[in-house]
């Protein structure tokens, strides 16, 4: 595991929007797995500028977003699909008969989980997955509890995430308790792994992944543990109980 420490939420952005970047160039039918939340909106800025500067061309991309929460139509604001578009899809030429994100409408839910399961596994896996952290160890949807999905499912949402997220709508009541998510095997099938994290609020779950090596269901991050291509990008507010702990062992 590589762990990269930025000064702040900015400087994080730019190196992770750099790599994407050099790898979009690298290979230009790359698969990037995308994800949501505050904490990507920085490197698909920095993306979106790479691209108004002829830098990168996102034609030939193909994504696959992590998750999304039920019941949520593709123009309500707060559903994922509504995010990307606002966030990258239509500031580049990306093409998006090649954008796939799972349907939170789908009459059938059992069966759009399976079939983007299987969509992920015939487009040959992700080359590159963004992750972000929630304060509580989840990554994508993947709630910390007794037992978490390999594959892409549908997950209730935990309290402390609910609360979280509603900081996005106007009340606790209007955040959707249900979301379909890829699950843990899914996104370790990725070939390469970039978590990003930023802000004090993620401290608490870094500084339980990074310095405990070992994997448990209740921190889901901890996953990340059996992957063998992981980046941690973070800032310093994010790494600073790891610092603290370092600083400690050195006095
Ligand atoms: C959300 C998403 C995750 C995201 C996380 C952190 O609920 N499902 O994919 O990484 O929680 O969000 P944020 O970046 O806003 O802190």
């Amino acid at each position: 595991m590589k762990v990269i420490v930025k000064e702040n939420y900015d400087e994080m952005s730019k190196v992770c929007a750099q790599m994407i970047g050099s790898k979009v160039k690298e290979k230009p039918n790359i698969i990037l797995g995308l994800a949501t939340g505050s904490t990507p909106i920085g490197t698909y800025k920095e993306l979106v500028k790479m691209y108004k500067e002829g830098q990168i061309d996102f034609s030939k991309i193909t994504t696959f977003n992590l998750d999304e929460y039920v019941g949520l139509d593709k123009d309500n604001p707060n559903s994922y699909y509504y995010f990307m578009m606002e966030n990258l899809f239509k500031w580049i030429n990306i093409d998006l008969k090649n954008v796939n994100i799972p349907d939170g409408k789908a009459l059938d839910l059992s069966k759009e989980v399976e079939e983007y399961e299987n969509r992920l596994e015939k487009s040959g896996g992700v080359d590159v997955q963004i992750l972000g952290i929630g304060g509580n160890g989840h990554i994508a949807f993947n709630e910390p509890g007794e037992y978490l999905n390999t594959k892409t499912s549908v997950v209730d949402l935990t309290e402390d995430t609910i609360i979280a997220n509603s900081r996005f709508f106007n009340s606790l009541d209007e955040v959707p308790k249900k979301a379909i998510s890829m699950g843990i095997g899914s996104i370790l099938k990725s070939k390469e792994i970039i978590l990003l994290a930023s802000g004090k609020s993620k401290s608490k779950a870094l500084f339980e992944f990074l310095t405990k090596d070992r994997i448990t269901t209740y921190l889901p991050v901890s996953f990340l543990h059996l992957h063998s291509n992981l980046t941690v990008i973070c800032d310093k507010d994010a790494y600073s109980l790891v610092e603290e702990s370092c600083l400690c062992k050195k006095n």
